[in-house]
C-alpha cells in the first residue's frame, strides 16, 4: 500500500493576490500568508498549493512569468518565501508551487533575447514565417484567450506562437535546452524545501506539428497539441531526472484529458495525479460562456467514471479559474447544507482533495455580476466584445461574461466583518464581495454549525479514517438524485450517501445494517433509525 503524504492529506489552494494583505497596498502577499498559517493548521490541511508567486508583469496575474527564480515584488522577497516555507514546515504543512512552463512572459529575458534570430534563444520559442508572403499567421490555430494563436513581430519579421495571451509565449519543447532549463528551475525550488508542483496546462506543452487544425468554434488547434506522446516523454524525463530524486508530489492541470491519457500521465513515472475538467464542463455547452442547466446525475456519472478509470484522482470543485461551487452544484436556498454536502463528497471520494481559499466558509460569486469597469481578468474584455458582436446588449453581455468570469473566485478572502473583510486596510485590487459582512472566517470559527467547522471536521475525519485515504471505491447504483458509494479498506467498510438535490431523495433498502452507525452528517439530527429518505442535500458517512 502506497502511503505517500499526499494520499492522506488535504491540499488548500492559495491565490496569493487575494488571500491576505499585510501592508495595506490592497494586494495579498507572502507575509500575509505567513500570518494565516495558524489558521490553516487549525483547519487541518497538510499541503498548500500556492498559485504563482514568481516575478511577473501580471498580464495573467502570475501565469506569465518573467523570472522563475525571483519573487514578485508585490508579494515580498525571497527571504519572505524562505520564511514561508520554514514557518509552514514548523506547522507540519508542505508547500507546492505552480509550475508554468508551457509559456513564459514576453518580458522574460529568454524571449527578449530570442527576438534576435541569431541568438540561441531564438529556438526557445516558436518563431515562424507566416503564410501568404508572411502576411498571414503560420496556421489557423486560435488562442484560448481569443483571436489567432500567432502574433507578428515587425522587428523580427516573424510570428510567434501563444496559446494564451500575446504576452504568454509558448516554449518550444522540441528544443532540448528547454528541458534542461526547466529541470534547473525544479531543482532550485525543491532544494529550497518545496514539496512539489501543480503543473499548469501540462498536457499541451508538446506541439506535435504546426499544421492547420480542424475547424472548431472554441480553441482551434487542440488536435495538434493535446495529450501527445511527446508530452508523455517529456514528463517521463522530468520524473526520471528530477521528481524521482525527491520526496515530492506533482499534479497536472490537464484540460480535456481523456481517461486513457490520464492513466498514462499517472502510471507512476510521469505525474502523481491530474486535474480533469469534465466536472467543470457539466453545466457548460461548447464554451464556458454558454450555460446549460446543471443536472446532478451528470456530475455523479462524471465523478464515478473517473473514480473507476484511474487509481488516484485530484478532486476539486473550485479553483482560481472557476466559479464558486455552491451556486453551481448546490443551492443558495440551502447554502449551508449544500456547501457541507460538497465538503463531505470532496473528503470521501478516493484521491487527494483540493480546497480553494474561501470554499471552506462558503464564499459566493459576485451577485448579480461584475460591471465592465470592475473586470480585472483581461480575458473578460474580449469575451465581452465577442458577445456584443454576436448581438447581445450591454447587460446581456455582462450576464454572459458572469457565467465564466474568473474574477468571481479571485475576490478577497473574507476574514471578518471589518473593513474590506479584514483582507486589507487599503483598497483591494479587485472588487470585494459585499457579503463579507455575513460570510467571513471570524463569524464561523467558533460556531460549531458553520461551514468552516464542518470542513474542519470533515478534514479531520478524512485524515483519521484510513479507508477514506486508502480504501477502494465501490459505486452503488441508485436514483439520479442520490450518490452512493462504499470505501473499503482492510476490515473496515464505509458507506457514503449524498442527496445532491434540494428535494427529498429515497434510499434503496439494504444499504446498511442495524449495527451501522453515522460517523458524521451535515444535519445535526440525522439518524439511521427508520431512515428511508434524505432531506435536501442531506449527506451521511456511515460506518458499516
Ligand atoms: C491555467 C491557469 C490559468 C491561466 C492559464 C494560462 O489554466 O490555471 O489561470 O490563465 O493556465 O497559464
Ligand atoms: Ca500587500
Amino acid at each position: 500500500m502506497d502511503k505517500k503524504y499526499f494520499r492522506s492529506n488535504v491540499v488548500y489552494q492559495i491565490y496569493p493576490r487575494s488571500f491576505c494583505d499585510s501592508n495595506g497596498d490592497g494586494i495579498g502577499d507572502i507575509p500575509g500568508i505567513i500570518s494565516k498559517l495558524d489558521y490553516l493548521k487549525d483547519l487541518g490541511i497538510g499541503i498548500i498549493w500556492l498559485s504563482p508567486v514568481y516575478k511577473s508583469p501580471n498580464c495573467d496575474y502570475g501565469y506569465d512569468i518573467s523570472d522563475y527564480k525571483a519573487i514578485q515584488p508585490e508579494f515580498g522577497t525571497m527571504e519572505d518565501m524562505d520564511r514561508l516555507i520554514a514557518e509552514a514546515k514548523k506547522r507540519g504543512i508542505r508547500i507546492i508551487m505552480d509550475l508554468v512552463v508551457n509559456h513564459t512572459s514576453d518580458e522574460h529575458p529568454w524571449f527578449q533575447a530570442s527576438r534576435d534570430p541569431k541568438s540561441p534563444y531564438h529556438g526557445y520559442y516558436y518563431w515562424r514565417k507566416g503564410r501568404k508572403n508572411n502576411k498571414k499567421p503560420p496556421n489557423n490555430w486560435t488562442s484560448d484567450f481569443g483571436g489567432s494563436a500567432w502574433k507578428y513581430d515587425p522587428e523580427v519579421d516573424e510570428w510567434y506562437l501563444h496559446l494564451f495571451s500575446e504576452k504568454q509565449v509558448d516554449l518550444d519543447w522540441h528544443n532540448p535546452k528547454i528541458l534542461e532549463e526547466v529541470e534547473d528551475i525544479l531543482r532550485f525550488w525543491l532544494d529550497k524545501g518545496i514539496y512539489g508542483f501543480r503543473c499548469d496546462v501540462i498536457n499541451q506543452i508538446w506541439k506535435e506539428d504546426l499544421d492547420d487544425a480542424k475547424f472548431t468554434i472554441y480553441i482551434r488547434g487542440l488536435d495538434h497539441y493535446l495529450n501527445k506522446q511527446g508530452n508523455h516523454v517529456i514528463l517521463q524525463k522530468l520524473h526520471e531526472d528530477v521528481f524521482s530524486k525527491y520526496d515530492c508530489m506533482t499534479v497536472g492541470e490537464c484540460y480535456n484529458v481523456t481517461h486513457e491519457a490520464a492513466r498514462q500521465f499517472t502510471s507512476g513515472n510521469e505525474l502523481d495525479m491530474c486535474f480533469h475538467f469534465d466536472a467543470m464542463h457539466v453545466d457548460q455547452i461548447f464554451a464556458p460562456v454558454f450555460h446549460r442547466k446543471y443536472k446532478p446525475h451528470r456530475l455523479k456519472k462524471i465523478l464515478f467514471d473517473w473514480q473507476q478509470a484511474i487509481d488516484w484522482n485530484a478532486n476539486y470543485f473550485e479553483n482560481h479559474d472557476q466559479l464558486r461551487s455552491i451556486e453551481r452544484f448546490g443551492s443558495m436556498d440551502y447554502r449551508n447544507e449544500s456547501a457541507k454536502m460538497l465538503a463531505l463528497m470532496l473528503m470521501t471520494l478516493r484521491g487527494t482533495p483540493y480546497v480553494y481559499q474561501g470554499e471552506e466558509i462558503g464564499m459566493t460569486n459576485i451577485n448579480p455580476y461584475f460591471e465592465k469597469e470592475e473586470y480585472r481578468d483581461p480575458v473578460n474584455h474580449w469575451i465581452y466584445e465577442i458577445i456584443r458582436k454576436i448581438g447581445f446588449s450591454h447587460k446581456g453581455a455582462l450576464k454572459r461574461v458572469q457565467n465564466c468570469n474568473r474574477d468571481n473566485a479571485r475576490t478577497p478572502m473574507q476574514w471578518s466583518a471589518e473593513l474590506n473583510g479584514g483582507f486589507s486596510s487599503g483598497k483591494p485590487w479587485i472588487r470585494e464581495n459585499e457579503n463579507y459582512v455575513d460570510i467571513n472566517v471570524e463569524s464561523q470559527l467558533n460556531d460549531p454549525d458553520s461551514i468552516y467547522s464542518f470542513y474542519k471536521k470533515a478534514i479531520g475525519i478524512r485524515k483519521e479514517i484510513p479507508a477514506l485515504s486508502y480504501g477502494s471505491f465501490e459505486p452503488i447504483e441508485t436514483s439520479n438524485s442520490l450518490m452512493a458509494f462504499r470505501r473499503v479498506f482492510e476490515n473496515e467498510a464505509y458507506l457514503v450517501l449524498i442527496n445532491m438535490t434540494p428535494h427529498e431523495a429515497k434510499i434503496p433498502d439494504g444499504l446498511f445494517a442495524e449495527n451501522s452507525s453515522i460517523v458524521f452528517s451535515n444535519y445535526a439530527d440525522s439518524s439511521l433509525k427508520d431512515l428511508t429518505s434524505l432531506r435536501p442535500f442531506e449527506s451521511l458517512l456511515i460506518r458499516l
